[in-house]
């Protein structure tokens, strides 16, 4: 490039900046406009050499995963167990323990080469030279682990259930439940899949692998994180929790819950986007849909991305600035007896589907101290959301979380005693 507009202004974040010469080149193809692109945030700056601790601290007695600033990808993985001997349940949360420690510390969990090759490595290799990347497995416990097989019937949190059937879902049986889930989020992609891949190993024998997810690009927001976009293009987690008021109110399980204490619920749905129909509906309409402006992310009731929307305001979509049938005015708490979950998604691709379409979507994550609150809202989206026309409710699946295990010890300790 030598006319002053560099090759990383034309493609990246520097249009703004490349100004009069991309107006020009734009003027010159005749049709060609573009949408200045902000420069990243200081958040987007990433560290690889970044680690969170696996094991509960005097601040924190959670798992890691949930409130941590979400990172940029996602692998998630089910699994049924194929032992009913209690003892191989245990041995597993103990080895998956060990290993993940290991794991978010950006170690191997064993050798790599043994035995000057002659032997099967322990740790499959692909992460070693990646740094920790701010790795974080969450271990989460469905409710087949509480059925009649492990004898921990007692132990049963009190609000694991499976998710009851929900206007229209559209469940694929493979998609869908599970006695164990995975979930492993880092700043580089091979980080979290060696994370999964390794684990899944290590259960080999004991459970087998039901179902999985591998998301790219978060799609939800921390405190003091940007708010990214979903594959729809709008901005995504511009009012999830992020205040730790609303951790404990919202997320978190509290003394009474025995065991489960600091634990919380994960509720998981794979999400189908028809992309390709989307991408036909005019930029208004998709605003109607989620009831915010495309761009800014501000309410169609107006103000900036982070404006309380008003949902009285009077307008022209059912006499509303924000349709009542918008995605947003249906799920907001204000409309839903204050009830808040914490939402940590992430965007997926599984490629192209037997059409020859662009297959992707939404692998939706979300946090709460009873599945009841995710139930209660996606009854109402899914009876009356706009968006319905264009997703569909593919995988679910609803686990436990137990708390962060202290040193030494491991998830899910308290169920054998
Ligand atoms: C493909 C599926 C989905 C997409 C693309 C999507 C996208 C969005 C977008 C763009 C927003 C507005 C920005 C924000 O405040 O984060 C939003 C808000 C929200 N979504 Fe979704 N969402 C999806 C599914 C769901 C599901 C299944 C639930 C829960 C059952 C849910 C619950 C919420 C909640 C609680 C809000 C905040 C509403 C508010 O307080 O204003 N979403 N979603």
């Amino acid at each position: 490039m030598t006319d002053g507009v560099s090759r990383r202004a034309l493609l990246g974040g520097g249009l703004a900046a490349a100004g009069a010469g991309v107006g020009a080149l734009a003027g010159a193809g005749g049709t060609l406009a573009a949408q200045a692109a902000a420069a990243p945030p200081p958040d987007e700056s990433i560290d690889l050499s970044q680690s969170h601790p696996f094991y509960a601290t005097a601040a924190r007695q959670t798992q890691g995963g949930i409130e941590t600033p979400p990172q940029r990808y996602c692998v998630f993985m089910t699994f049924d167990m194929a032992s009913t001997l209690t003892t191989d349940l245990q041995v597993l949360l103990a080895r998956w323990s060990a290993a993940i420690a290991q794991l978010q510390a950006g170690k191997t969990i064993g050798t790599v080469e043994p035995s000057h090759g002659a032997g099967v490595g322990a740790d499959t290799g692909e992460a070693l030279d990646l740094g920790p990347a701010s790795l974080t497995v969450t271990v989460g416990l469905g409710p087949g682990i509480f059925d009649e097989r492990f004898g921990l019937a007692k132990h049963k949190p009190a609000h694991l259930a499976a998710i009851p059937a929900l206007p229209s879902d559209n469940l694929d049986a493979s998609l869908t439940g599970g006695d164990l889930s995975l979930q492993a989020c880092a700043d580089d992609p091979q980080v979290a899949y060696h994370a999964i891949r390794d684990l899944a190993r290590m259960a080999r024998g004991t459970a087998t692998v039901k179902w999985t997810v591998l998301g790219f690009g978060r799609a939800s927001a921390g405190a003091n994180q940007s708010t990214p976009r979903n594959l729809m293009g709008f901005k995504d987690g511009t009012r999830n929790i992020k205040e730790p008021a609303d951790f404990s109110k919202f997320v978190y399980l509290k003394d009474d819950a025995g065991w489960m204490a600091g634990g919380t619920y994960q509720v998981v749905r794979k999400i189908e986007i028809n992309i390709e129909i989307w991408d036909a509906d005019v930029i208004s309409d998709q605003q109607r849909v989620f009831g915010r402006d495309k761009v800014a992310g501000a309410p169609l009731s107006g103000g900036t991305e982070f404006t309380t929307p008003n949902f009285h305001k009077a307008g022209d979509f059912n006499g509303r600035a924000i349709d009542p049938t918008a995605h947003i005015a249906l799920a907001a708490h204000e409309n839903n007896d204050g009830v808040k979950i914490l939402r940590r998604s992430y965007n997926y691709t599984d490629g192209l589907n037997q059409y020859g379409q662009l297959d992707a979507g939404l692998f939706f994550a979300a946090y709460m101290n009873d599945p009841e609150h995710f139930t209660r809202i996606q009854t109402r989206l899914g009876a009356s959301d706009r968006l319905n026309e264009y997703i569909s409710h593919i995988g679910s699946g609803v686990f436990a979380v137990p708390p962060a295990p202290r040193s030494g010890s491991y998830v899910g300790e308290a169920l054998f005693g």
